[in-house]
């Protein structure tokens, strides 16, 4: 056979060149050429027997004359993580999932493997980062005792494709794509060349031979991690975990998801014999004081069907000459946006002051209904006033200061009520029509009556 070609992709147009350029000599973009193999992933041309591009080409037809087929579904067992997959595994579906190191992918992975086993699947682990020995350890640890799931040690990319390929087990683990590499790629494992080419083989593998591969991503704190980000357009679903190493919780969040809802979220919690789903987690995020605290404000938020409360704190203090902001689990150029928001239309300064805020219990927030919560917290801190006891907010807030609605606020209402909260600040267009048992329900229009609202403590 002759030996593939090395050749340098351009990854700003498709152009391809001989050697390594630091600009494109198609598009004169500079550093957009990476390595890849003649036929390879970058190109049209398939490498692999049998493989064809990711959606096989067929005649032309009408949407209204295809058939629409419910895909079929393999649940994993794990009632958190199909929430998630939305119902389950689909059969050459492509699913990745990322998190930092040591945050329970393996872990949660190999409890499904053997789940699955369990009920008469066939399925695959392999491993690239632990031995089969390691992984066996692992196992014992969590009780799967006797378990059928199959184990390959190995991290060379032609290998674990002709494994699959003898052993066609309906769903493999790829524990991570970041071990995996190429022989015809000179770069090293982990480097964007290998991992794009290792996953677009394995979702080409997975596509024509209906095989379920979940890929393994390490993402660093950063998120910059040459790895799961370039791969998240190839493959079918991508589940992020999500929570501090340090907490016992894990959220696991689908951010794409071609067969199901996105920002549905699955929670666990990490406990001797691994990951245990959390039914009921709408009070977990709550750190519980006896007493309410200055400095800190509920929030509703929505994550994918269920809603969940979560405490938001601020810190609030005299800064040296260049005032910090910092957020932890909120995005922090939205931070500066309602700081100044704060400032212009309630009157609430915070320019020489240092301010910090954080979502307890490592969750992350991404929803704008955060920010009533927000500048309510820091209000609070800087007054060093607590709200009241069993006080909620929620809302989003523009930048003429207007407080904007959140979606489904009834849902998020009664919630509340249900855990014990008997105060809420929230947008008026979410005030409810019917009055919700043991809530007094404050609607507000602006970000300045809701301020002078909890500053005069008008309730
Ligand atoms: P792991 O699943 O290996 O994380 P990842 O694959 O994302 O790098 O490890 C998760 C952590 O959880 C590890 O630090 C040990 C801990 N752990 C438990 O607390 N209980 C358990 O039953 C297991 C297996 C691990
Ligand atoms: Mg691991």
């Amino acid at each position: 056979m002759a030996k593939d070609k090395t050749i340098y992709t351009c990854t700003a147009c498709g152009g391809t060149s001989a050697k390594w350029l630091g600009k494109c000599p198609h598009c004169e973009e500079w550093n957009t050429l990476i390595e890849s193999v003649e036929g390879g992933a970058g190109q049209s041309k398939n490498r692999y027997s049998g493989a064809k591009s990711l959606a096989p080409a067929s005649a032309v037809s009408l949407l209204s004359d295809i058939e629409a087929q419910d895909v079929d579904r393999t649940p994993t067992g794990i009632e958190e993580l199909d929430r998630v997959l939305g119902g389950g595994i689909v059969p050459a579906g492509v699913v990745l999932i990322g998190g930092d190191p040591g945050i329970g992918k393996s872990t949660l992975l190999l409890q499904a493997l053997d789940a699955i086993q369990r009920r008469g699947g066939h399925t695959l682990y392999v491993t690239g980062e632990e031995s089969g020995a390691q992984v066996a350890m692992r196992a014992r640890r969590l009780g799967l005792d006797r378990s059928g799931v199959s184990v390959l040690a190995e991290t060379q990319l032609e290998k674990i494709i002709a494994t699959l390929e003898t052993q066609s087990p309906s769903i493999a683990v790829i524990d991570s794509i970041q071990t995996v590499y190429s022989e015809l790629l000179s770069s090293a494992p982990g480097s964007v060349s290998q991992v794009r080419e290792c996953a677009a083989h394995l979702t080409r593998l997975a596509k024509t031979s209906a095989i379920s591969i979940v890929l393994v991503g390490h993402v660093t704190k950063e998120g910059a991690l040459a790895g799961p980000r370039v791969l998240e357009h190839m493959v079918d679903t991508v589940l992020y975990f999500e929570g501090e190493t340090h907490s016992s919780f894990r959220l696991v969040r689908a951010i794409k998801n071609r067969f199901g809802a996105v920002n549905e979220i699955g929670v666990f919690a990490m406990t001797e014999r691994g990951l245990k789903g959390v039914s009921n987690p709408s009070a977990i995020f709550l750190s519980q004081h006896a007493e309410p605290v200055a400095g800190s404000c509920v929030m509703v938020t929505l994550e994918g069907s269920r809603p969940l409360l979560v405490e938001i704190q601020a810190l609030v203090d005299q800064s040296g000459p260049s005032p910090r902001r910092l957020s932890v689990g909120l995005d922090r150029d939205r931070l500066a946006m309602l700081l100044a928001v704060l400032h212009r239309h309630a009157g609430v300064a915070c320019m020489d002051q240092d301010v910090f805020v954080n979502a307890v219990g490592g969750v992350r927030i991404s929803e704008p209904a955060a920010d009533l919560a927000v500048l309510l917290s820091i209000q609070s801190s800087l007054r060093g006033r607590a709200l009241p006891k069993g006080f909620i907010a929620f809302g989003e807030i523009g930048l003429a200061g207007e407080v904007r609605p959140a979606p489904r606020g009834q849902d998020r209402l009664k919630e509340a009520a249900k855990l014990g909260f008997s105060v809420a600040v929230i947008p008026k267009a979410n005030a409810p029509k019917k009055p919700i048992e043991g809530l007094t329900v404050h609607a507000v229009d602006r970000v300045d009556e809701a301020m002078n609202l909890v500053r005069e403590g008008l309730f």
